[in-house]
């Protein structure tokens, strides 16, 4: 076990960790982060999904110690208190889930998709760049307004 510092959500967090903890198991067994997700553990479904030094990754497929030094954004640093961020805002009024489960790994992967496209998205480019990130209720179609709706209301923080 050693102890381990990464930058979440803008405060430095540490949890002992051995070599083989998952960033996910760091998130949620360590920090006691549970919105990120686990659903496959094998890289297949996107639940775990967290912004990692500005890219979006599984959390699964990440070990703790790779992110040592690293900033790492997950679904509870999004909202401003009550005031929840234009993509978690547009999901809810979209109707962009039912169960909820995948919608935490859906948004911080949406989030980089807007972040690295901006307002020149179209419904296309969401479809294919949400592909890695599974709903077992939605059929997707209410997932992409929400999406398409957030990037057209400027750059979400
Ligand atoms: S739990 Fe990580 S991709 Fe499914
Ligand atoms: S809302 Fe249920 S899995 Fe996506």
């Amino acid at each position: 076990m050693r102890q381990l510092a990464i930058t979440v959500n803008g405060e430095v967090r540490t949890a002992d960790v051995e070599d083989r903890t998952l960033l996910v198991e760091f998130l949620r067994e360590g920090l006691g982060l549970t919105g990120t997700h686990v659903g496959c553990d094998t890289t297949q479904c996107g639940a775990c999904t967290v912004i990692m030094d500005g890219q979006a990754v599984k959390s699964c497929t990440v070990l703790a110690v790779m992110a040592e030094g690293a900033e790492v954004r997950t679904i509870e640093g999004l909202a401003d208190g009550d005031r929840l961020h234009p993509l978690q805002d547009a999901f809810s009024r979209h109707h962009a889930l039912q169960c909820g489960f995948c919608t935490p790994g859906m948004i911080m992967a949406s989030l980089d998709v807007i972040e690295r496209h901006g307002a020149d998205l179209d419904a296309q480019t969401v479809r294919h760049e949400l592909e890695g990130n599974l709903c077992r209720c939605t059929g997707y179609h209410n997932i992409v307004k929400a999406v398409l709706d957030a990037a057209g209301r400027g750059s979400p923080r």
